[in-house]
């Protein structure tokens, strides 16, 4: 199976699947790491890994719908099995989103449906959360809505402000993302309707 990665900035979701991906012997390669931003720092883990780099500014484009177009070109150059959004901070239109249906994954930190959207952390504890989280899930048009493949709960340490939140709930985000690609790349996760189902069947 042939994956791509987009990313925006750090890209330690994405770092925790490539190695994933090495050390485990998964029947995937990473074809390719593309980003919407030149300065992104993920793109230099992935060069010096040998794995092809791209950059798509989407502050080249003046249309967002010209921007999606343009990464989608980009993306088939590399024929991926499964696109995966690791850290990509853009919202992508409902014609790119039914392109890559059943076949692009997301990463959100929180425990959805709660907090979709931005400043997750921050919102947690404005709630008076005890429990935070991460959540795996297919990319639809509706925002941070579509079929949840795995989440993990983190719990809300007293005294935690957002940056320490994030931090323990990014820990969690580099144990079940690659987890969740390898699922979906050794073809035991088929996503039929809502229901995300094994290759059997079984819910
Ligand atoms: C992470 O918190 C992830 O949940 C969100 O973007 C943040 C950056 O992740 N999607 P990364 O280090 O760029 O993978």
């Amino acid at each position: 199976k042939r994956l791509v990665i987009l990313i925006s900035g750090r890209g330690s979701n994405m770092e925790a699947i490539v190695k994933a991906c090495a050390a485990e012997g998964w029947p995937a390669t990473v074809a390719a790491v593309i980003s919407n931003r030149p300065d992104a720092a993920g793109l230099a883990f992935a060069a010096q890994r040998g794995i092809a780099t791209a950059v798509v500014d989407h502050k080249a484009f003046g249309r967002r719908e010209d921007f999606d177009v343009e990464l989608a070109r980009v993306i088939d150059g590399f024929e991926p099995d499964l696109v995966v959004l690791a850290g990509f901070m853009r919202i992508l239109g409902s014609s790119f989103t039914a392109r890559y249906a059943r076949r692009m994954l997301n990463i959100h930190p929180s425990l959805l449906p709660a907090f979709t959207g931005l400043h997750t952390h921050e919102r947690a504890l404005e709630a008076g959360c005890k429990i935070a989280g991460v959540t795996v899930h297919f990319v639809t048009a509706e925002l941070d809505h579509g079929a949840i493949v795995m989440q993990a709960a983190v719990p809300v340490l007293a005294g935690d402000d957002a940056a320490a939140l994030a931090a323990r709930v990014l820990v969690a985000e580099h144990r079940i993302y690659p987890q969740s690609v390898r699922w979906f790349v050794e073809d035991a996760l088929v996503w039929d309707g809502e229901v995300v189902r094994h290759r059997d069947g079984a819910p």
